[in-house]
């Protein structure tokens, strides 16, 4: 299938991040974005968190802060997308510039600090839209930069959200905002959890999943694990970009503010999923997320133990047209190695 992004790229790469950002959400708003097959390989098919899927590759957080596209990118080929993050009230986030492209190592920097229209405007296009059907919808949820109270916002929020999406992601480790972090902290992380519990979910609770920041030491994480699967967390996502900068950057901007992402998240993001594996022992699914560009990237997720995995800056190299690449590379794998199933090749970890 011909693939326009190679000539569109230099283009998009000529303008700042966020422009061309906005231009690429305009597009795909206007249909003018031509769709990637959706007839997936039956070796792909997967469940999570209780919903079918055609594939196990999502958008992860980010690329669609505002519900704008989330069913678009479905017709991208995801198996499933996380809208978001999302705040109570809608906030500016910081100052531009914020997200800053390190071309020479395939990542990105971006201090973005959850610019979002806020859950009333959020709310409002996911119930005009609705569920994109056939494929799974996250909503990733964060507090108010300003908020007093930020486990409170997380209660308000999947309290708005309860009934929207197949799973809530509470992200609990974004590097950019003032209260972005405050639940690395297992007692503050219990005491949300807690308050999370206690609400009166009348038909059922939605499902949850909590996003972890790859720069904490091994005993903070061992604690945080131990949390979450005592308060039955439905999934953990591994992880949010990282603070940490490796000394072999290239990219002109490799010195600026923020969390990287892309290519250098690899290594330390697969690790750590590697780590979160033998720490749950496969009682909850994993969902790999950082530097993923390929299906053999996909695939050492999923052998690491995610049940499933996202991505967001390899598209900004490579266009949607890496969602199908990575769809049949990774089928390939599975069935080289013997697989018959996504789910058999994370067991096998
Ligand atoms: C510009 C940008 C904005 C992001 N915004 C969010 C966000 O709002 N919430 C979140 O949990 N993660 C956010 N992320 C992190 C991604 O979801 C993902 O965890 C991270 O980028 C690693 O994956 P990747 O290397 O495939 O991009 C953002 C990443 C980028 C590059």
């Amino acid at each position: 299938m011909f693939d326009p992004y190679p000539l569109v790229r230099p283009l998009l790469h000529r303008l700042d991040p966020e422009d061309a950002h906005e231009l690429t959400l305009r597009a795909l708003e206007a249909n003018l974005v031509p769709g990637q097959p959706r007839d997936d390989d039956p070796i792909l098919a997967t469940t999570l968190l209780g919903r079918a899927l055609s594939n196990p590759i999502g958008l992860a957080a980010g690329f669609d802060k505002n519900a704008r596209v989330y069913e678009r990118m479905g017709a991208q080929g995801f198996g499933f997308v996380e809208v978001g993050g999302v705040t109570p009230r809608p906030q500016a986030g910081n100052p531009r510039p914020r997200v800053f492209r390190l071309p020479e190592d395939r990542a990105v920097i971006n201090r973005m600090g959850f610019p979002n229209d806020g859950a009333d405007a959020v709310v409002a296009r996911l119930q005009k839209k609705g569920h994109p059907g056939g494929i799974g919808l996250g909503i990733n949820l964060a507090s108010n930069a300003d908020s007093a109270d930020p486990a409170d916002d997380f209660v308000h929020l999947a309290q708005r959200f309860a009934r929207a999406a197949d799973y809530l992601t509470l992200d609990v480790s974004c590097p950019n905002t003032a209260n972005g972090q405050v639940f690395l902290d297992s007692a503050r992380l219990a005491d949300l959890l807690a308050r999370l519990a206690a609400v009166d979910w009348g038909p059922g609770r939605p499902a949850f999943a909590a996003k972890l920041a790859p720069d904490v030491d091994d005993a903070l994480l061992e604690r945080l694990v131990a949390t979450l699967l005592d308060a039955r967390i439905d999934a953990i996502i591994v992880a949010n970009t990282t603070r940490a900068r490796p000394s072999n950057l290239h990219g002109t901007h490799a010195s600026e503010a923020g969390g990287l992402s892309g290519a250098p998240l690899f290594v330390p993001s697969t690790l750590m999923l590697s780590r979160v594996r033998a720490l749950t022992g496969g009682r909850v699914p994993l969902i790999g997320v950082g530097g993923i560009a390929s299906g053999a990237d996909a695939y050492m997720k999923i052998r690491a133990g995610a049940s499933a995995v996202q991505l967001y800056t390899g598209l900004i190299y490579a266009g949607t047209g890496l969602i199908t690449r990575i769809k049949r590379e990774l089928a390939v794998l599975l069935r080289r190695d013997g697989f018959a199933s996504v789910e058999a090749a994370a067991a096998a970890t």
